[in-house]
């Protein structure tokens, strides 16, 4: 064989190897035995070792880290995985403080004690026991439903299966990390990009035999449904994790107020480069558990802990490009293509530049040597360019005054709240007239928060879009299968899994349908306060038709830039179009009053004065955590004005005057039958 032919056979190998992934990993629907499937894979392997002159992107020994090897079945956790809230300087430490006091209604020189733990930056996994035998291991998935990899968890030898202490509840979520040692990593480094990786990719093996081959580890740091825990802080629940048998951060330390809080930081991150695991920071949990359940959660993240991130990576690399990217918002962000390199163990080839107006105080050309920083799970960001190694004809980069994808004029808005020229510029269109928007408003709309469509990924929406099958989200619930099935790459199973995957989502809470809209300014959080506001998609949709825009301002949480921002979506035709047509195959469900036991059911609530012990925020989590709303003026839909010191004189004679009923501090409480 000469050269030419041995390149058309190794290129027909990888060609057949690229179909088999894509059937195998993104359509559950693997073409040929994994006999086969190695076979040909060690034949690329070896014809690139005999040919050195033979290479390819796609090629099996390119290709770093595994995707998930199997479809797991899935499983609600009894209670949330939640994400944490991050923090990066001193200041947002001291805000962080502040606010949980603030909350907590307590005076400043009270001391609030955290458990200090490093973050190990692995895989959270939540491993449920009953009478003390490891019942199920849920990965944490979108924090609501996890994927059951009991099976690959039990290989860990960090896992007990059986806890023989006396004390241990009766049923209870052991919530920690799972993550490989970077002297283990060692071994893997030809496998994956880095520990991370290993360890995601070994956690999701087929066969629990692979996943014993890699020497996971794993560390406990919380817990999530209990019945039977018998502790009142965290640091004792580290304990009694100990004496139960489970392995914990041997750098755990519980510490009171900021100033400690940075000196155990500045410790740990001296250490951080020692440590045989990779940490990206220290999270803080407030040590009380009674505090921690007064405080609460807002949207996915709790109000009583935060992740302080260790400084960033930098690297130095060449800018080869500047692309414009533009986001279902319309927005156009510059995206600089920069030469790969690694930062911190991860490749970087894009980093962002914001905005228009950073590229231009910063005056970023192509061509620049420029200074890359990676934070986290951050996107790596540019800082700044040596102009003085810029070449002569470096030019200054144009942004572009039409929207590259649609042609459309582009505009920076005038902020009608801050009065200030928006530092984004946006393309003009409709939204679904510009291809890139479109296209982005529907990966929005499958994405994880929103419709997590399973098997319709961000690829799916993109070839669709191309094909013309799907251009508006309700063409996802009306498709043409019998074309998909024809398509190159699909076949009768595949298709049959998609179909099954989006019929299952066509039940939908309001929370999550609003949040698919892809409204601006209406992320997780403003969504879930909007489904509280408006209960049923039907009164939803009928807001624009009763143009009660103010009444929003009601919700605590909204403010005029919201408000705007949902006026014009419904004023927008398409927007309404798409909301008619998607009525016609979704069940959206009303969203349940979430109660303990619904004590202030319908009722509405409003403070004036200072309240003693308690602040607001509380008051007002108390009040929905019982069914009942908090609003922001006295009006006839007020049922109850609650006073405290010094409270402003118009509401309390407004409220007379409309026989709202006036209640104090003391009165309210009772009504939760808790005493102040
Ligand atoms: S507590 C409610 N404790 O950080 C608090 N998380 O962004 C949420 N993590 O998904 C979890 N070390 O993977 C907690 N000591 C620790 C942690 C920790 C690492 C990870 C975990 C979680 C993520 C939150």
């Amino acid at each position: 064989m000469n050269k030419k032919e041995i390149k058309l056979q190794y290129l027909k190998k990888i060609e057949l190897i690229k179909k088999y992934n894509d059937h195998y990993y993104d359509k559950s629907n693997p073409l040929v035995t994994d006999q086969a499937y190695d076979k040909l894979k060690n034949e690329i392997e070896k014809l690139e070792i005999d040919y050195s002159f033979l290479k390819s992107e796609s090629s099996p020994t390119k290709t770093v880290g595994h995707k998930p090897s199997k479809n797991f079945s899935k499983s609600l956790h009894k209670v949330p995985m939640l994400s944490l809230a991050n923090a990066f300087t001193e200041e947002d430490l001291v805000n962080f403080e502040k606010k949980i006091k603030n909350f907590l209604s307590l005076e400043d020189k009270i001391k609030i004690f955290y458990s200090a733990e490093p973050k190990i930056d692995g895989i959270s996994a939540s491993l449920t026991y009953k009478n003390r035998k490891f019942y199920m291991g849920l990965s944490r998935g979108d924090g609501k439903e996890g994927e059951d990899i009991t099976e690959n968890l039990a290989t860990i030898v960090d896992i007990p299966k059986v806890i023989s202490s006396k004390d241990f509840p009766e049923e209870i979520d052991i919530r920690g990390e799972v993550f490989i040692q970077n002297s283990d990593f060692k071994n893997l480094r030809e496998k994956f990009a880095n520990p991370r990786n290993a360890a995601s990719g070994s956690l999701r093996q087929k066969n629990p035999n692979d996943t014993k081959k890699i020497p996971l580890k794993f560390i406990a740091y919380t817990f999530g449904y209990e019945k039977g825990l018998l502790v009142n802080n965290q640091s004792d629940y580290i304990k009694k994790l100990n004496d139960w048998g489970f392995k914990t951060n041997p750098f755990n330390k519980l510490i009171w107020g900021v100033k400690n809080l940075i000196i155990n930081y500045n410790e740990i991150e001296k250490k951080r480069a020692n440590l045989d695991f990779d940490i990206d920071g220290i999270v803080y949990k407030v040590n009380d558990f009674a505090m921690q359940k007064r405080l609460g959660n807002v949207a996915n993240a709790p109000r009583w802990a935060i992740a302080h991130k260790f400084s960033s990576y930098k690297a130095v690399s060449k800018i080869l490009d500047i692309e414009i990217q533009i986001g279902r918002t319309g927005a156009l962000t510059p995206v600089a293509k920069i030469k790969p390199i690694n930062i911190g163990g991860v490749i970087v080839s894009n980093a962002t530049l914001h905005n228009e107006d950073e590229i231009n105080r910063k005056d970023i050309r192509v061509g620049d040597i420029a200074v890359i920083e990676r934070a986290g799970d951050v996107i790596p960001h540019i800082l700044s360019t040596d102009k003085q190694k810029r070449s002569k004809n470096s030019k200054k980069f144009v942004f572009p005054k039409n929207c590259p994808s649609c042609g459309s004029e582009t505009i920076k808005e005038l902020n009608k709240v801050t009065k200030k020229v928006d530092a984004v510029r946006r393309c003009s269109s409709e939204g679904y007239d510009c291809e890139k928007i479109s296209i982005e408003k529907l990966k929005h709309f499958v994405s994880k928060d929103a419709f997590n469509i399973d098997g319709f990924g961000k690829k799916i929406v993109e070839s669709f879009w191309k094909l013309n099958l799907v251009k508006f989200p309700q063409d996802i619930f009306n498709l043409d299968f019998s074309k998909i099935q024809n398509l190159d790459g699909w076949g009768k199973l595949s298709v049959q899994n998609l179909k099954y995957s989006i019929d299952q989502k066509k039940n939908i809470s309001l929370e999550r349908f609003i949040y698919s809209l892809g409204i601006r300014h209406i992320g997780l959080e403003n969504a879930k306060l909007l489904s509280k506001h408006f209960i049923s998609f039907s009164k939803f949709k009928n807001l624009s038709k009763q143009n009660d825009y103010e009444d929003l301002l009601n919700i605590d949480g909204i403010g005029e830039t919201q408000i705007s921002s949902i006026k014009s979506f419904f004023s927008n035709k398409t927007n309404k179009k798409v909301l008619n047509e998607l009525d016609k195959f979704l069940v959206i469900k009303d969203t349940v009053q979430v109660s303990n036991d619904g004590l202030l059911n319908n009722k509405t609530f409003l403070v004036t004065g200072k309240l003693n012990g308690i602040s607001r925020a509380e008051v007002k989590s108390l009040i929905e955590e019982n069914s009942g709303k908090t609003i922001s003026s006295v009006s006839k839909k007020l049922n109850f004005l609650i006073i405290g010191e010094k409270p402003t004189k118009k509401k309390v004679d407004y409220a007379k005057e409309l026989k709202v009923k006036i209640i104090d501090q003391a009165e309210f409480l009772k009504m939760l039958n808790k005493t102040s």
